[in-house]
């Protein structure tokens, strides 16, 4: 095992592929807003380094405006196969205009456009009121690039603590959970399952 919290993140995230857990970048996402109420949905891992683990989002969205309020959050990963959960635990910041640009004009040209056409939470969104809204900005952006819409971009957690469980027979699981120390060095220690 690797004894680097985010060297052992990427080797389990490429094990879960191997294993063929469905769609091993999706991650439950636990935010809190100003009225101290929760939330979890999923959103998708795009990059995890160093700097933190991030994700993109409609900026009007319930979840980025929990997250303008109350900078922590937490993500949670499950990978069956092989029987794992990683817990990341941090604060959140957005990510740079330029990332975010770069990000989205790396994204196919429909979800681009799609960007643009969901009201991500707001009311209405059927079928067909999406496929006009959808027709509509492809008419605005026909060719060539698509513009990043102003509402859209993404967040960075900034990991305080990682968290590795492996599942083991008779519920006897192994959990060890890091710790980064504010010079950034990371310990860690098992907790009872
Ligand atoms: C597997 C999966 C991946 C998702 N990825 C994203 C994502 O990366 N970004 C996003 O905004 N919504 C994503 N969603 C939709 C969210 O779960 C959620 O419905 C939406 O963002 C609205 O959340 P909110 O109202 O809490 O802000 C995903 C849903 C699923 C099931």
């Amino acid at each position: 095992m690797n004894p680097e919290p985010l060297a052992r993140f990427h080797e389990w995230l490429d094990e879960a592929r191997a294993a063929g857990a469905p769609e091993p970048e999706a991650m439950a996402l636990a935010t809190v807003d100003a009225i101290g109420a929760p939330a979890v949905r999923m959103v998708l891992l795009k990059q995890a380094d160093e700097d933190g683990f991030v994700f993109y989002t409609n900026l009007r969205s319930p979840k980025a405006q929990a997250l303008r309020v109350h900078g922590r959050a937490e993500l949670c990963f499950h990978w069956r196969p092989p029987g794992r959960q990683v817990r990341v635990h941090g604060v959140v910041e957005p990510v740079t205009e330029d990332e975010a640009d770069r990000y989205f004009q790396s994204r196919p040209y429909l979800s681009r456009i799609g960007a643009w056409a969901s009201e991500q939470s707001q009311p209405g969104g059927g079928s067909l009121e999406l496929s006009r809204r959808v027709a509509r900005f492809c008419l605005m952006h026909p060719v060539g690039q698509v513009p990043r819409p102003p509402h859209w971009s993404g967040f960075r957690l900034v990991p305080e603590w990682i968290e590795f469980w492996q599942e083991r027979p008779h519920r006897l699981h192994d959990r060890v959970r890091y710790h980064r120390a504010p010079s950034g060095v990371w310990a860690g220690g098992n907790l009872f399952p």
